[in-house]
Order: C-alpha cells, then structure tokens, then sequence
C-alpha cells in the first residue's frame, strides 16, 4: 500500500476574525507541543465543517482552498514568506484550530512539534509530561516506560526532568517537546520550525532524527525558512503565499518559485520610491537593492553580493551633508552601519551640488545568514536640524540554496553573522 495517501486535504480553508484572538490556545505560548487524541489512532478520520456564512469586513483567511495529498513514507515540505499561512496549516492538521472549510483525512497516529500550541502542562514534571502526551498519543504505558530513557537522554533536560515544565526555559521545552514527539513513533511527524529554537547541537540532533524518521518510512511534514534544510530532507514541496497554495511539485523547483514570488509583493520588491518635497534640502528618492544578475530583487543568496542603489537630491548645497545606511535583523539588533565617509575617495555630500545623485554600495556575499532584515537610511547633516530619516526603509531576505553550509553552521541562533572563514589544514 506504497502508494496510499496517508493525509489528504481538500478545500481546506481557516478564516480568522481581525483583531480577535480566536483560539485560547493559540495565545498559550508558553507550551510548544502539541500531541493528539485518540481519534487519529488508525482509522480514517474524516472531517466535515459546518457552512458557517459571515462574510463581515473584518474576516481574514488565513488559508484559502488548499487541496493536497501526502503519501505514506513522503517528506514534505512547506515554504512561504512570513505570514503565509505554514503555521495555520499545521495547527489545522494538528487539530489545534478548527477549519472554517474543508476536509482533512489522516489516516495514522500524529505527533506535532508546532511553533506554539499545547500539550505540555506547565505543573507537571518533565516526566509526567512525557506519559501524558505519550497517553494522548495513544501509547500503552508500558511502551512509554521502555522509551523513557532514551526520551530523557536525547532531550539534554535530565537535569530538570522532575522540575514542572513552567520553570524550564523555551529552548528547554522544545527540546523535551522534540524528544518525545520523535520517539513516541507517530505514523506521521510535524514539525513547524524546530530548528529556529534550540542551540546548535541540538538542531544538528533534531535534523538527524527527522532524517532517521524519514529515511524508516515515516511521513513527515516539515516547515522551514531554513531551504538547505528543506532540499536535504523533503522529497517534495508545496509553496503558500497570502494563504493560496500556489505551487507544488519537487524541492527544486520550489525554491526557485519561492525566490520569483516573493519579488512580486508590493512590500517586497527590492525598490522604494519616494515623492520628494520642496522644503527639505537633502532627501531620498529611490532605494533599490539589486542581485548578482543586475535584476532588482527582495531575496538573495547567501553567496550573492547585494547591490543598493541609493538615489538623492540635493536643493541646497551645505557641508557636512552625510548618508548612513545601517542593516538591521528581525530581533531589531543593528548587524553593522555604512555611511558615505567610507566612499573610497573619501565623503562627497558635504561638496555636492544641488541635483539628483546617485550612490551605489555593495554588501558583500557570506557575511549575512539567513533571515530577514530592514535597512534603515539617515540622510543627515551635522550642524542643521532638517534631518531625514527613513526607519526600516526597506526589507530584505537572506537565503541559502546554494550551499551545503545550511545546517552546518549558517543557522546557529547563537551567531549574529555567518562569515565564511577560510580553513587550512596542515598536518599529515
Ligand atoms: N489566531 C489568529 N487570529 C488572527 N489571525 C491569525 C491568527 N493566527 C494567525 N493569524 C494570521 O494568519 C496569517 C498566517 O499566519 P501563519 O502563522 O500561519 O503564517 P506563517 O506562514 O507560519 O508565517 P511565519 O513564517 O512568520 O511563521 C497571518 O497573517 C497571521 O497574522
Ligand atoms: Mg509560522
């Protein structure tokens, strides 16, 4: 029965209400599993929703008619820009949050491992924890105590195992979270960002079980950012954007959709115009980011240097005129900062005449990991006070498809940079 879909979902579709937080759960961020209930045992289990019409102004869907099947033993991936809608998928699959439409069949047991959700019940022990979401997955606690061990070693948290979970640490429930959805032996593992959290080691540990489930027939569905993690262990993808599953098909071919989609966004084409006033002597009138090819962009390699194109205007010529230009990570922290007195030939604003002019700076390739960032612009003057500022002026996204660094090293969460260092071996 190889061929036989194990999850299939059919016009699948989640509306959310603007503004109101429509599930308890989703708000309980503290606990990070999430196991499921009897009903997904072995049997088929089909799922109908109510036609519940209320088409208001302030409904949003967070998915729109998402057809797909998985196979039994596939690895599948999903990839989409941030929003997208790969946590509301999985959390619908889950059964953390209801469907507003559509049908989901899941035939065989389900361990998930979501960004946030339920599951862990924050005064129970780690232990204790480790027999309830083993019993809600429907294990005999006999199969749970020959596995406990093994569950308390691979997570790192002995330490800590007859502490409640409330006291440990989101990198440490994640851990433990991990380490029972892996060894309680689902039929079919989901996964949502694991390796965002956790240290190193630990992510490294994760991707080789996740490997392991694979490679012994298990039917995993895996959401990342991370695409080198995604190229090594899914065996096909789907892609989501605004909540549409708009592409499917191998890992390959995937990526590269990705990358051509997320240039189309309003928000995320790599280019801001600016309408320009009379009364400000020194502003902004375009700011491109541009890709090795020379073609304006919103994402970039890894191995790919960034050209930016900044454009300006000059009504009054004053000295001391300076461009700043700083990059900034999601977590608001500022990666590093330019500013045109590092020009070659020394700073030019403070001598420049009143007109448009044009600069052009590279970030260089293998200094930024993966993830998203925002430059920030400062057109300022030292001695006047009409200065302009252009917070988090324009995004951009860092990837890596490229490389066989992805869960080597580019991702640590403990590194702020990923610099490639060059490595000599001298020995015998
Ligand atoms: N409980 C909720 N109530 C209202 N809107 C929600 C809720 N949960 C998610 N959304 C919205 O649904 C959309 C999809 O969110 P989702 O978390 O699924 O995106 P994602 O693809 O996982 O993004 P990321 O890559 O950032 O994790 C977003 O616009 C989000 O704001
Ligand atoms: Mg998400």
């Amino acid at each position: 029965m190889e061929n036989e879909s194990i999850i299939k979902v059919t016009g699948l579709s989640k509306r959310y209400r603007i503004g109101l937080k429509e599930e308890l759960h989703d708000s309980l961020a503290s606990s990070i599993t999430s196991f499921l209930k009897s009903p997904f045992k072995s049997f088929k289990n089909l799922r109908r929703l109510a036609n519940t019409s209320d088409e208001s102004e302030d409904v949003f869907y967070a998915l729109k008619d998402i057809n797909f099947e998985v196979k039994k033993g596939e690895v599948l991936g999903i990839v989409g820009m941030n929003g997208a809608g790969k946590s509301t998928l999985l959390k619908v699959l889950s059964r953390i949050t209801e469907p507003t439409f559509g049908e989901i069949e899941i035939k065989g047991r389900v361990a998930s491992l979501l960004e946030v959700g339920t599951g862990f019940h924050p005064d129970l022990t780690g232990r204790e924890n480790i027999f309830l979401n083993g019993t809600l997955l429907g294990m005999s606690k006999k199969e749970i105590i020959s596995k406990m061990e093994e569950i308390i070693e691979f997570s790192g948290v002995r330490k800590f195992i007859d502490t409640p979970v409330k006291r440990y640490s989101s990198g440490m429930r994640v851990r433990l979270a991990f380490s029972v959805a892996a060894h309680l032996d689902p039929e079919i593992l989901i996964i949502d960002e694991v390796l965002a959290v956790g240290d190193y080691e630990f992510q490294n540990k994760c991707m080789g079980k996740m490997q392991d489930a694979a490679s012994n027939g298990k039917t995993v569905l895996f959401v990342s950012h991370n695409l080198a993690a995604v190229k090594q262990l899914c065996t096909r993808a789907i892609l989501l954007k605004n909540g549409e599953k708009i592409a499917e098909g191998s890992v390959d071919d995937i990526i590269d959709k990705y990358k051509s989609v997320n240039k189309l966004g309003i928000e995320t084409v790599g280019k801001k115009i600016f309408s320009p006033s009379d009364d400000v002597d020194f502003e902004l009138l375009e700011l491109g980011l541009y890709n090795s090819e020379g073609k304006n962009s919103y994402n970039f390699e890894y191995i790919e240097e960034i050209k930016i194109e900044v454009i300006f205007k000059i009504l009054k010529s004053k000295p001391n005129y300076y461009i700043y230009l700083s990059v900034v990570d999601q977590s608001e922290s500022t990666i590093f900062v330019t500013s045109d007195e590092d020009l070659i030939d020394g700073y030019l604003c403070g001598t420049l005449k009143p007109s448009n002019h044009k600069y052009n700076l590279w970030i260089p390739s293998k200094i930024l990991k993966p993830g998203r960032y925002a430059i920030t612009i400062n057109c300022c003057n030292m001695f006047y006070p009409n200065v302009k500022q252009y917070p988090s002026v324009i995004h951009f996204e860092i990837i890596d498809s490229k490389t066989s660094r992805g869960i080597k090293s580019l991702y640590r969460p403990d590194q702020i940079v990923a610099p490639e260092i060059k490595w000599e071996f001298q020995g015998k």
